[in-house]
């Protein structure tokens, strides 16, 4: 079990504990949050059924009772009216200002939890509980909180730090393969920002942990959280390094809102895995880094059975990819910032980059002129 704390901004610190058998422990590590001795935990179907028995039982052990709103499982249920059933079930079930949430899930659930703690009575803490690898090397951590508006993801949200994360490494055997792949796109991600020689582990040896070994599994998303915390606690808002989380998300968001955000088609670590692919590529073709480094990452990508090629992911057009990565304004002739690199492990803020630019690279890399 290691605890690693997350502190440095305005925000209150608090520990991500990571390691095995955590479900298990929540009731007693949650019970001196809730003095009131109740709890509403926000999952969606798929996890409830998966884990939603275990954790009540743990916070009864623990004395705590505990009510359950479970919302569809999938990006969908990032809405207002998900919003409102979760904030009304909790109006229901009597919470008030001192109760804390509990988010039971991945991404989609903690966003949506992390807001409706965020709005609960002008502001309720919450609990992370993460059940997808990329929810705990990512979403939990950082109190980015949204939902999603038909005009874009992520438009409406809060800044609301959790008051603790549990990252119980052993929810990850009922996760499917894809969706631990999908994950570990981040992982490499961390690696690439500032990390050559986690990078060269997970290259390496750590590659086992892509294919569900426990033992790597949990080496990666501590170090993962290590590096996200860090960032978190010198740059809460986004104002600066924080930018740099979003490398291979400037290039992978745009390809998958061209696929219309479908998880089956694309999962979104398999978009930010090929836009850190591109971000590397472009990095080399501005002469930032060498092909000798890019290859070493296709390769760390390839091996965890990610995509590293725009052919793998769909058909595109440069202008419709270029009009998504300016935030569809236009773009021809204009300046985009992207997150580039020199090296592994050597990620950087580049503004200015020219969208003239990246548009002949968006067809050298197979998109339609
Ligand atoms: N997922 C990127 C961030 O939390 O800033």
């Amino acid at each position: 079990m290691i605890a690693i704390a997350v502190s440095g901004g305005a925000f209150a610190p608090y520990d991500v504990v990571v390691g095995r058998g955590l479900m298990a422990e929540a009731g007693r590590r949650i019970a001196a949050l809730v003095p009131q001795r109740r709890t509403v935990i926000v999952t969606d179907e798929t996890v409830a059924r998966l884990h939603a028995p275990a954790l009540q039982a743990s916070l009864r052990a623990a004395g705590i009772h505990s009510a359950v709103v479970a919302v569809p499982a999938g990006e969908a249920s990032k809405s207002f009216a998900e919003l409102e059933r979760v904030l009304d079930r909790m109006l229901e079930t009597g919470l008030d200002r001192r109760d804390v949430v509990i988010a039971l899930g991945g991404g989609v659930v903690g966003d949506l939890a992390g807001l409706a703690a965020a709005l609960f009575m002008r502001g309720i803490d919450f609990v992370q509980i993460p059940t997808t690898l990329l929810a705990q090397v990512d979403s939990s951590v950082g109190g980015k909180t949204a939902i999603d508006t038909p005009r874009g993801k992520n438009l409406v949200g809060a800044f609301h730090q959790p008051r603790l994360v549990l990252a119980d490494i052993d929810v990850m055997a009922t996760l499917p393969e894809r969706q631990l792949r999908s994950g570990w796109a981040e992982v490499l991600k961390h690696g690439l920002i500032c990390d050559a020689p986690f990078f060269d582990w997970l290259a390496g040896e750590g590659t086992a942990g892509a294919n569900g070994d426990p033992a790597a599994l949990q080496r990666a998303v501590v170090r993962s959280v290590e590096i996200k915390s860090a960032i978190v606690g010198e740059d809460e808002k986004e104002a600066g390094k924080r930018a740099l989380l979003n490398l291979g998300h400037t290039f992978g968001h745009a390809i998958e809102a061209e696929l219309g955000f479908e998880e089956a088609v694309l999962a979104h670590g398999e978009a930010v895995a090929l836009g850190c692919a591109m971000a590397f590529r472009y990095s080399a073709r501005q002469g930032l880094c060498d092909m000798g480094k890019v290859e070493r990452v296709e390769a760390a990508i390839t091996a965890a059975g990610l995509p590293t090629r725009l052919a793998q992911a769909g058909v595109f057009s440069a202008d419709a990819l270029l009009a998504r990565m300016a935030g569809d304004k236009k773009a021809e002739g204009g300046a985009l910032t992207l997150i580039l690199a020199r090296g592994v492990g050597q990620a950087f803020v580049a503004k200015g980059v020219d969208a003239g630019e990246v548009r002949t690279f968006l067809v050298e890399e197979g998109a339609s002129a």
